[in-house]
């Protein structure tokens, strides 16, 4: 079925209950494919998000010689080549829906003695490469290019350059690939962030012996240090159990508990800014996932307020937009989100899209260049247009738990590529929702 095929119809009414565990962590998925088939020795991965984005992460290493092996559906085991062991792709790696693919893909492969040449479908095409392809060229790499866009040719290299890189934005995929180049680079290379982004890099990297030196908004490492393998057990992705959340949060008499979550500072945001609306959500069973914390996240329903969201609570939720607008729709007030113009350039413009679709649904909205306004009141049943943004038609879905009439969202079969499953799991947890 193409993506534009795949349409939800939800019912309104009925509440969330029970415990729920959401798939494994995306960001942390590729970077365990990445880091272990960049290792020497065995990696072993449990929790693997098995969505479209990670396969492709996963394909593309195996292309490139990779011996992956998958001996359970989440459970990964991946027999590293070591920083050097890479073998030239025969054909272009197709990064799909990836910007993480491709961004931190740029970064390793710009040290490859071979030519690589990423390609992924309309949206990533669309979107923004030159942030990683200007650090990675200051640091001696050669990529070629569609005018800054998809398809990347990366020409080979041997003698990168470490440098120290204040990036524009606050970017994890700007970051990290700059970091990936940096074990290829002569010297210490260091990156610079206006805010602090998520830092999932960093901790894995010491997990596979790398000497990484990282404080909020910095990181750095030397060039030439090789990676051991490791363990790997992958949380549950809070960008997932988001969804559940405000789908909790926003209907009185709601109760969920959310298992395993990922809690790593630089991703809760969402946390606190259900927390400023009024909700109540309590962390339970708090402990870790070797260097990533974890907890049970338990969330009752109740009235939220509306709020004003700044720059400093964006980088750690930037995923959660598209479900903070609907949490603002059924708030009581007006919220706020200014500081956001990363959202433009994401798997859709999210601006755009959450603003036209709420509007379609009767919601007071405007879009403002770096957020948006939204009204909290009503919303009507009616047709949003997901623009085939797997987080867009997630937060239509749980909208429609207190809209006045069904919503049927089109073009939702991306929903695969960071949650597969996710239909039968919220109708499992009390959502009304049908596919066809
Ligand atoms: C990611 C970083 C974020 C996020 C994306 C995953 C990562 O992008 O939106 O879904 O795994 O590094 P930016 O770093 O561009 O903000």
């Amino acid at each position: 079925m193409s993506s534009s095929e795949l349409s939800y119809t939800v019912i309104p009414g009925g509440r969330l209950a029970g415990r729920l565990r959401v798939p494994g962590d995306k960001s942390i998925s590729h970077r365990s494919i990445m880091f272990g088939a960049l290792a020497e020795g065995l990696t072993t991965v449990e929790g693997f998000l098995t969505g479209e984005d990670c396969l492709c992460t996963m394909k593309a290493f195996q292309a490139m010689g990779v011996r992956i092996e998958r001996p359970a559906e989440t459970s990964l085991r991946i027999h590293g080549v070591g920083l050097h062991g890479l073998q030239s792709p025969r054909e272009p790696l197709d990064l799909g829906n990836s910007g993480t693919s491709m961004r931190l893909m740029a970064g390793l492969l710009s040290g490859q003695h071979f030519t690589s040449n990423l390609v992924g479908d309309a949206s990533l095409s669309r979107r923004p490469m030159k942030r990683i392809i200007a650090p990675l060229e200051q640091m001696g790499a050669r990529i070629e290019s569609n005018e800054g866009k998809a398809p990347l040719n990366i020409l080979p290299h041997r003698n990168l350059k470490a440098i120290s890189y204040h990036s524009p934005v606050a970017s994890a995929q700007i970051k990290s690939g700059i970091l990936l180049a940096g074990l290829y680079a002569q010297g210490k290379t260091e990156v610079f962030e206006p805010e602090a982004s998520r830092d999932h890099t960093e901790r894995m990297l010491r997990a596979f012996g790398v000497k990484v030196e990282a404080r909020a908004g910095y990181a750095a490492l030397e060039g030439g240090q090789s990676l051991k393998a490791t363990a790997i057990q992958v949380p549950a992705d809070i960008s997932s159990a988001a969804f559940f959340m405000v789908g909790a949060a926003i209907v009185p008499g709601s109760e969920i508990v959310l298992s395993d979550v990922g809690v790593n500072p630089t991703r809760t945001g969402i946390i606190d800014v259900l927390r400023l609306m009024g909700a109540d959500i309590r962390l339970e069973n708090e402990r870790r996932f070797g260097d990533e914390p974890v907890a049970d996240i338990r969330v009752r329903g109740g009235g939220l307020r509306g709020v004003r969201i700044g720059k400093e609570l964006v980088a750690a939720s930037i995923d959660e937009f598209p479900i903070i607008f609907i949490a603002a729709a059924f708030a009581q007030g007006e919220t706020v989100v200014e500081g956001a113009e990363e959202l433009r350039v994401k798997e859709s413009d999210r601006i755009q899209s959450m603003c036209d679709g709420l509007r379609a649904l009767g919601v007071a909205a405007q879009a403002l260049p770096d957020g948006m306004r939204v009204m909290g009141g009503r919303m009507r049943g009616g047709t949003v247009d997901s623009r085939g943004d797997h987080r867009i038609a997630m937060s239509f879905a749980i909208a429609a738990l207190r809209a006045e009439q069904p919503i049927r969202i089109l073009d939702c079969a991306n929903v695969n590529t960071s949650f597969p499953g996710f239909a039968a799991l919220a109708r499992a947890a009390g959502l009304g929702i049908r596919e066809a």
